[in-house]
């Protein structure tokens, strides 16, 4: 029999049970995981995608089958045709799912030979260094972990394309050479040949296509797209990445919202029997500011800022004085059980916000048997104190931590501190699902270098509706005063972020859908008719015979699947990710290119040749 004609037979052997034992010969295929020769009998487990299954290899049935397996090495990849047996009661092995039977081999065939792996295949040693499992990645894919994050990640976008399809949506393609769609972060370009000295960009997401498709009559989108952004990389992001992006005509935000609960609910319920709160609450972006220094707060574990700009200046202390007086803020976070902290604990936490979020000092009081104690507590006067501590609500054996500062600093550091202290004293429930939107976004900010606006979410996105006038107000001037930027500041959008413990994991918003004001949005960002026509002249145009109102969403993909398989690095979600430094180590791309193929674009490098 040829091989090829066994592989008709090949069963999956992971869940091989007892009720499969039926005498008939049966074939398995895979690699060679454990292996044991305990003399005349060798025993080798067989892995492939489904489970592990144990193959016997007996003298007592042929000597030559027995030194064939003998010169079997780990993954070196074999098929098997044999008997499928029940296993003796003390052979049983309650930890594998095949464990009380086994395959007793009649013929084997070695298919490929395997040199030994760089990396430990065994489910409990991953303690292999990244960079040697993203060199041999596949080898690595092979382990259990990721194995389940491969099948998961495809069960969960199946169950987002079920739930869309029910809905009505229709998945379309947009292009991947582009003209640059302005998302923030920087673009990849890809140069043209047949135009030489032009370029594409890579899509940083789909949002002006989605857009056009509603003009075109589609009225309900879904992709599962992927972005590509050029920006510095963390353990939440990649270079390239993929959205669950939506978008849909004739549609309010808590329409859309609502949808996205119950299909982001569905998908993590479904797959990975996660159960997010049936009401998924809304927080303004202001709140989340003033009580989490953040927007995109974690909310298994409570730990709020508490506002203490007015307080400050019933204090002798110069930093708070100086803060509260200059336009600045001071605020502060009481940590339950605090006081635990050491001083050198203390000296580090100052240490390290001082550099990340360039705080200049994290004041502190501890609330002891003898009341506040700290440097800082002689500055703050009996009453002050008294009214620290009903501002707090703090309780003895709490520490209280200040920062005094611009609004910037003073959310950064808390809101980092708080995430800090609330794993610090394990305050957050490991299998707690806390989900929330953002609302109310800025549509703009002020950049902090060039006093420009910026859009805070992209510059599609519309106004609420009490804000409108004074958007297209605005947008007719000519020139910007600073009084003017500060009132476009206060524009609320009509946007929303969906976080969960802690992740942004999507974001969309209600577009503009007329001429005007999409005009407007450019003029006050900056971007002159003229540039605006050259950039965005054919969303401009489309805008103008037609465009229903319409809105959408897009989901992080990898962001999800990171946190619902509590991996800590979006990286182990992803089969060929990149490194910090946007480098994929197995092929080991971006590499250099043939010169031909530059002069073919015309192009040459400025950047000096490596040594
Ligand atoms: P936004 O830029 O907020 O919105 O992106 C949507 C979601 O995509 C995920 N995400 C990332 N994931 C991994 N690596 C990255 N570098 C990365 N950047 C973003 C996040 C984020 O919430 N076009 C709009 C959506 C819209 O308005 O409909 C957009 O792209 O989870
Ligand atoms: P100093 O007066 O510099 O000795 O600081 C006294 C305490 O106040 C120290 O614990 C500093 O860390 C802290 N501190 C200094 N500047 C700030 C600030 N801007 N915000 C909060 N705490 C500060």
């Amino acid at each position: 029999m040829s091989i090829e004609s066994l592989y008709e037979k090949r069963v999956p052997c992971g869940a091989l049970s007892k009720k499969d034992i039926s005498g008939q010969a049966i074939v398995a295929a895979g690699w060679v995981f454990r292996y044991r020769d305990q003399g005349g009998v060798i025993f080798v487990d067989l892995r492939e995608r489904s489970g592990v299954l144990q193959v016997v290899f007996d003298k007592a049935e042929s000597e030559k089958l027995l030194e064939q397996a003998d010169a079997l090495r780990g993954e070196d990849v074999i098929l098997v045709e044999g008997i499928l047996r029940e296993r003796s009661k003390e052979t049983v092995n309650k930890k594998l799912a095949t464990g009380e039977v086994e395959l007793l081999a009649k013929s084997l065939y070695t298919l490929n030979k395997a040199k030994p792996s760089p990396i430990s295949l065994d489910e409990h040693e991953d303690e292999t260094s990244e960079e040697v499992r993203l060199k041999y990645r596949y080898l690595d894919l092979r382990r259990p972990p990721m194995q389940e994050a491969l099948y998961k990640r495809h069960h969960f976008i199946s169950n987002i394309r079920n739930f869309l399809d029910k809905e009505g949506f229709w998945e379309v393609e947009t292009p991947m050479l582009n003209k640059s769609t302005p998302e923030g972060a920087r673009d990849f370009l890809v140069p043209s040949r047949i135009n030489v000295g032009d370029f594409y960009a890579l899509p940083q997401s789909p949002q002006i296509f989605k857009q056009i498709l509603m003009i075109g009559q589609v009225e309900k989108y879904y992709q599962i797209a992927r972005c590509f952004r050029d920006e510095d990389l963390r353990k939440d992001r990649q270079p390239e990445f993929t959205q669950i992006d939506i978008e849909m005509s004739y549609i309010s935000s808590s329409m859309i919202m609502k949808l996205m609960e119950d299909m982001i609910k569905l998908a993590l319920k479904n797959v990975f029997n996660i159960n997010l709160p049936d009401e998924i609450k809304r927080l303004s972006y202001h709140d989340s500011m003033e009580l989490y220094g953040n927007d995109r707060p974690d909310t298994r574990f409570e730990m709020p800022l508490t506002e203490l700009g007015e307080w400050a200046k019933t204090t002798e202390f110069q930093v708070f004085l100086k803060a509260a007086e200059s336009g600045g803020r001071v605020k502060a976070l009481r940590v339950p059980g605090g006081t635990s902290l050491s001083r050198k604990d203390i000296d580090d936490l100052t240490k390290w916000v001082a550099q990340d979020f360039k705080a200049k000092g994290l004041a502190w009081v501890k609330y002891g048997e003898q009341g506040l104690e700290s440097v800082v507590a002689k500055f703050i006067p009996e009453q002050s104190q008294k009214e620290l501590i009903k501002l707090t609500k703090a309780e003895k054996g709490d520490i209280i931590f200040f920062a005094a500062d611009t609004a910037d600093v003073v959310f950064a550091t808390l809101g980092a501190l708080r995430l800090k202290m609330g794993e610090h004293f394990n305050l957050i429930k490991k299998n707690d699902w806390k989900a929330l939107w953002i609302v109310d976004f800025p549509l703009f900010e002020i950049d902090k270098e060039t006093k420009n606006l910026n859009a805070l979410h992209h510059p599609f996105t519309s106004s609420v509706e009490a804000d409108k006038d004074l958007l297209l107000e605005l947008g007719q001037k000519k020139e910007l005063t600073a009084e003017d930027k500060k009132k476009a500041a206060q524009i609320k959008s009509n946007a929303y972020d969906m976080v969960i413990n802690g992740v942004e994991v999507g974001g969309g918003s209600i577009r503009i859908h007329d001429e005007k004001t999409q005009a407007a949005v450019f003029r006050l960002l900056n971007i002159n008719d003229e540039d605006a026509r050259m950039k965005f002249g054919f969303l401009l145009d489309a805008l103008q015979y037609g465009a229903p109102p319409h809105g959408g969403i897009a989901f992080g993909v990898d962001r999800l699947l990171m946190l619902a398989l509590n991996f800590s690095s979006i990286r182990d979600v992803i089969a060929f990710p990149k490194t910090q430094r946007g480098q994929c180590l197995m092929s080991e791309a971006p590499s250099p290119v043939d010169i031909k193929q530059l002069q073919e674009l015309q192009l040459r490098s400025l950047a000096k040749k490596k040594e």
